[in-house]
């Protein structure tokens, strides 16, 4: 469905055309003078130099040759030569209940017949999720679902670091307090027991106990890095152990995630890309690709337009080992195998930039993936506290996610019962359903490479630019049609030519919604929705004051307003979902 914009520049080319002029002087933008009109064309100014004529006759006389048109309730030509525009009260209605009809609210099937490949979440065994790895989740979720939406073929994998020297740390802990452990004993051929020596509370004691003992004990730490070389071998006890922490984190991870109404279609692990390794660096060298330097293997990837300095990919360290590039690499390698992705999207934490210029540069360089594909990288800034320094617990500790849901539960609970509109076992549901919505609102309508601050107070305020104050519009909507269900001689609501201006207001920010969604995909923005969904609640909000509703004795423009409110729900509702979140029925 074409969009609003583009069908009135349409109406306004066909003017200059018939009026002798060049039809690409008919754009139509947004008025930036909205008390004097809804949309201008500067058409005539540029017109005035080309033909040179007097900017006004030029506009009068596209205004003439347009006359009497459906889209323009308003053409109006002002000095020095401006077209001031005002749109048609039917042709919007129609606009709209032609937008509520069609799929994806008229947006343009944008990822037709293309894969694309979410690398989002990026969760590490063994450490428990914490806020650092909040963004990722959400920004990633809200991407995977608009790109869903606009058509793609989308693969989210959450990718978990389980291979580094995490789990070599762990491995060490464990032996240092259970060395009576079959898993240690090298002799040992039988069967590993099933049951995993440690739980997840447990399992999160540990590795930050021996990560702090590495950092002071270079012993323990030396033999850390052996034992994860050692896994990384393929040593049978070690193996088995490493299992089992995978096996506990991960079930704990799904649990954490799927209170953020996050999930994953794959949950592949930097270890699955091992394989992919030898035959990969092998086909670097013999391509003339990779080469030593001190000892190591790399691939050069620096480019003659650089402004700053680009080191060369590192495949393998001297001793032989692999890096994290080296494993990104072989998943890249392993995704074209498995998918054959159109698009490689990461969504990681912008300090890694440098790590994924040069994995796309080497990628493309030595031919892991096609020319076509496109590689992006989507850096995110980091979330303050109030004091503009990463978020921390008021004890200045690492601030766990799980944590973090429950306090802004806690608090949009409080707030809940305050407006006592819901009873108190619902509450609880409902306080859930709400404090997500302030999350993920809160986190998404900055721009994701921007740091922002993560403030409690206002995230749960039902006021303002937040994720409650979203949720309490559809509310307010869901119970206006409620009591309308009640009411005798209802008609179907069907959206009708606006009388007031706020209705006005409401209906064009509703035809912008195609504009917006398409937008917000192709730059991987979810801010946009954000902005726009407050706009259009605002907007709703304004027409609920200003309008009586319920008691409109006309029934005929009753059932016009609940038209109009009814879209405006489903814009809303779809534009929430695809941010990550819902509405409950009441709050
Ligand atoms: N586990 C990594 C971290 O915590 C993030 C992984 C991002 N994805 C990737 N393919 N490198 O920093």
């Amino acid at each position: 469905m074409k969009k609003l914009i583009d069908l009135l520049t349409e109406e306004m080319a066909k003017g200059f055309e018939q009026a002798g002029y060049d039809p690409a002087l008919g754009k139509v933008t947004l008025s930036n003078r909205p008390d004097l009109c809804e949309y201008q064309c500067n058409g005539a100014m540029a017109a005035a130099k080309q033909y040179k004529k007097a900017p006004f006759a030029i506009a009068q006389e596209v205004a003439d040759q347009i006359g009497e048109s459906r889209l323009f309730s308003e053409i109006q030509v002002v000095k020095p030569g401006f077209i001031n525009l005002k749109i048609g009260t039917a042709f919007l209605a129609d606009y709209l209940n032609q937008m509520s009809r069609e799929e994806r609210l008229g947006c343009e099937n944008i990822g037709q017949g293309q894969v694309m490949v979410i690398d989002y979440g990026g969760p590490n065994v063994a450490k428990p999720l914490h806020v650092g790895h909040l963004r990722s989740a959400i920004i990633g979720e809200s991407i995977k679902r608009i790109c869903r939406y606009m058509g793609y073929q989308v693969i989210g994998d959450v990718h978990l670091g389980d291979w580094g020297l995490q789990m070599g740390l762990i491995i060490e802990e464990v032996r240092e307090r259970q060395p009576e452990l079959v898993y240690f004993d090298e002799s040992y051929t039988g069967d590993y027991p099933k049951e995993a020596p440690f739980t997840i509370s447990q399992l999160e004691e540990i590795y930050p106990c021996a990560s702090a003992k590495a950092k002071e004990d270079p012993v323990f730490a030396g033999k850390a890095h052996d034992a994860t070389v050692k896994l990384q071998q393929g040593n049978r006890g070690y193996r088995a152990l490493w299992d089992h922490i995978l096996h506990v984190s991960v079930s704990d991870l799904k649990r954490n995630y799927e209170a953020l109404d996050v999930t994953f279609d794959l949950w592949k692990k930097e270890s699955d890309a091992q394989p992919y390794i030898p035959d990969m660096v092998e086909a670097m060298k013999k391509g003339g690709y990779a080469y030593e330097s001190q000892g190591a293997l790399v691939v050069d990837v620096k480019e003659e337009t650089d402004t700053k300095e680009v080191p060369p990919c590192i495949i393998l360290k001297s001793d032989g080992a692999t890096l994290y590039s080296t494993t990104d690499l072989a998943t890249l390698l392993e995704r074209e195998k498995l998918f054959h992705p159109d698009a490689v999207l990461y969504v990681v934490d912008k300090r890694q930039e440098m790590h994924f210029t040069q994995v796309f540069r080497c990628a493309r360089k030595t031919g892991i993936v096609r020319p076509e594909t496109r590689l992006l990288f989507l850096g995110f800034g980091t979330m303050n506290g109030k004091d503009g320094k990463p978020f921390k617990t008021r004890e200045g500790g690492v601030m766990r996610l799980e944590t973090l849901i429950q306090d802004i539960t806690g608090a949009v609970y409080r707030k809940i019962m305050e407006n006592r509109t819901v009873e108190e076992g619902d509450a609880r549901e409902t306080a859930k359903v709400v404090a997500l919505s302030a999350i993920k609102y809160g986190d998404l309508s900055n721009q994701a490479s921007k740091d922002y601050v993560f403030d409690v107070d206002r995230f749960t305020s039902f006021e303002g630019n937040t994720g409650p104050y979203i949720l309490y519009t559809i509310v307010r909507i869901k119970s206006i049609q409620n009591r309308y269900s009640q009411l005798e001689g209802r008609r179907e609501p069907v959206l009708r030519g606006c009388e007031s201006s706020c209705e006005k207001e409401l209906q064009m920010e509703l035809a912008r919604a195609s504009e917006v969604l398409e937008a917000a995909c192709q730059e991987m923005a979810p801010h946009k929705i954000c902005q726009y969904i407050y706009d259009l609640a605002n907007g709703l909000n304004k027409f609920y004051h200003e309008t009586k509703i319920i008691a409109e004795e006309d029934q005929e423009k009753q059932a016009g307003y609940m038209g109009l409110i009814g879209l405006t729900r489903t814009v809303l509702e779809t534009c929430i979902g695809l941010l990550g979140f819902q509405a409950p029925d009441r709050m």
